[in-house]
């Protein structure tokens, strides 16, 4: 059966997120993806062994595949965003100019971005862009941006708009090196360490 594999990721030292906070939040997305490959084949198994007498816990395992299929693949994007360090936006890139054209500003939208970010509970403040939003005449050739908030790794998710920038805010992304209430600090870590040049790797890959 068609196995998942756990990602390597080369990410430098960061500023303001420890080598222990990386290496536990690492470990905690290896732990999504055998579960995905767990979950399925526990699926499998059990439909092998009795379909109708084990009707019930199938539909709730497959009730939890996307909460843990999520849990990978968002984790996937997050990681991906610090690989070969900090680096800057381009200015006047397509990234800059659409979000900027959207939020009124480039630090408008950061803000907002953050403050979606700080959105109680856990889950991801994350930053979409629509293709079917796109006008004809959209002068940047990519869809609408959509800041939004998704709870745990998959209530929220908006259906089938690609992933540009994603803000892990489970507490476990950041409680090694932050309190609760220090929040705000891990965000602004968060940003200090991006490597814009992938979000906008993402978003021209929406070019057509
Ligand atoms: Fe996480």
């Amino acid at each position: 059966m068609f196995q998942y594999e756990e990602k390597k990721f080369t990410i430098p030292d960061l500023k303001g997120l420890s080598e222990k906070q990386l290496t536990v939040h690492l470990g905690l997305y290896a732990g999504y993806v055998k579960h995905v490959n767990l979950l399925r084949e526990k699926i499998h198994e059990l439909e092998a062994e009795d379909r109708e007498k084990h009707a019930y816990t199938i539909s709730e395992l497959r009730r939890r595949f996307g909460f843990e299929f999520d849990g990978m693949r968002m984790h996937e994007y997050y990681f991906e965003q610090f690989e070969h360090g900090s680096t800057p936006l381009t200015t006047n890139g397509t990234l800059q100019k659409a979000v900027s054209e959207k939020y009124g500003s480039w630090e408008s939208f950061l803000e907002h971005f953050a403050t979606v970010g700080m959105t109680r509970g856990v889950g991801w403040s994350v930053l979409y862009c629509d293709p079917r939003g796109k006008t004809p005449a959209s002068p940047y050739g990519v869809g609408e941006p959509h800041t939004a908030w998704i709870g745990d790794h998959e209530l929220g998710v908006l259906a089938g708009l690609p992933v540009i920038l994603a803000m892990d805010m489970w507490e476990h992304a950041f409680m090694v090196d932050y309190t609760p209430s220090e929040k705000k600090k891990y965000i602004d870590a968060f940003f200090e360490n991006l490597n814009w040049g992938t979000a906008e790797k993402r978003l021209d890959q929406e070019k057509t």
